[in-house]
């Protein structure tokens, strides 16, 4: 199996690399790769640079991980989130129309507002880059009979940027404020690389779009687990709200839902509390 990982040097794709690279023929590439460690080098955005990368490679599969996930700079550039998260997904499902493309999206294509939003539940981003995520499927779906959507809440490994923070303020002996009433299912990233496993390798897919996501949980009880798990004090966890600290970016409640994923594809999820004293064991 031949893949193609597009985004190999961000946080998603080296997890995909160390999880999966050794199981597929698999070449990275991104924009500022350096081609002399084995990746390809491309602007995905630009078509010109993607069909001249269809003539170098021809993958199985397409995993793609590329895009801009900064709410801020989106917000500030929404130009520039658009060609990162939607025109490199024209591009590719464009020069790519023989490879399975499974594109890596985000639970900001939902408002927010109401949590345990299902696989099949109608988009309504409210941010830049929800819009751009959801604007990025859509062109997908409707370009490609091969294109896969896989939605992820925030992805965590020990060392994901919210766990460090955590982690460093506490050990140190500082207290960190949680926001209580701001809800999401943040996804292990275990349980990521099983689903993505089953869409890459599976002969035939029942469904178009696919959640990989956690059980929903406050991000004050999400680090209260943690704290907990890694035995740090857990006293210094403090309850916050999103709504007295205005908090941009950070909804009611974003949580995703997985049930049809669960049941076309034969996975199940796991508890935070085992997967956070796991990593902790383990790092
Ligand atoms: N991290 C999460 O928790 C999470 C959750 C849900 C969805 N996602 C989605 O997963 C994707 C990757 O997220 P991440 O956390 O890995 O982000 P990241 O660490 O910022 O990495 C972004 C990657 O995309 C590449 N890239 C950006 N623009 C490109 C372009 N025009 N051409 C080629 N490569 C380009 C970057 O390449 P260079 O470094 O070479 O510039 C880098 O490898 C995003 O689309 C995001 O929406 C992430």
């Amino acid at each position: 199996m031949k893949v193609l990982l597009t985004g190999s040097t961000g946080y998603v794709g080296k997890l995909v690399c160390a999880g999966l690279g050794s199981r597929w023929d698999m070449v990275g590439v991104s924009a500022h790769a350096d081609e002399a460690q084995g990746l390809f080098r491309c602007d995905l955005a630009d078509a010109e640079q993607v069909k001249l990368l269809s003539q170098r490679v021809t993958p199985d599969v397409i995993i793609h991980a590329a895009g801009d996930k900064n709410l801020a700079r989106c917000e500030a550039s929404p130009v520039d989130a658009y060609m990162a998260n939607v025109q490199t997904t024209i591009n590719l499902a464009q020069h790519f129309p023989e490879a399975r493309i499974i594109y890596i999206s985000s639970d900001y294509v939902f408002p927010g507002d109401r949590g345990g939003y299902r696989e099949d539940d109608p988009l309504g981003p409210v941010t830049v880059y929800g819009r751009t995520k959801a604007c990025a499927e859509l062109a997908g779906l409707t370009l490609s009979p091969n294109f896969y959507v896989l939605r992820l809440s925030a992805l965590y490994d020990a060392n994901a940027t919210f766990l460090r923070f955590v982690r460093d303020s506490l050990t140190r002996g500082e207290a960190v404020n949680c926001f209580e009433d701001a809800y999401y299912s943040p996804t292990y990233y275990g349980d990521f690389l099983i689903v993505l496993e089953r869409l890459v390798e599976s002969q035939a897919l029942s469904r178009r779009i696919y959640h990989a996501c956690g059980q929903r949980i406050s991000r004050y009880f999400f680090a209260k687990t943690f704290a907990r798990a890694a035995n740090l004090e857990q006293s210094l966890v403090h309850q916050a709200s999103r709504v007295t600290e205005q908090a941009s970016f950070l909804f009611a409640d974003i949580s995703l839902e997985n049930t049809l994923t669960c049941e076309s594809l034969d996975v199940s999820v796991g508890r935070h509390q085992e997967y956070l004293s796991f990593l902790e064991m383990n790092s």
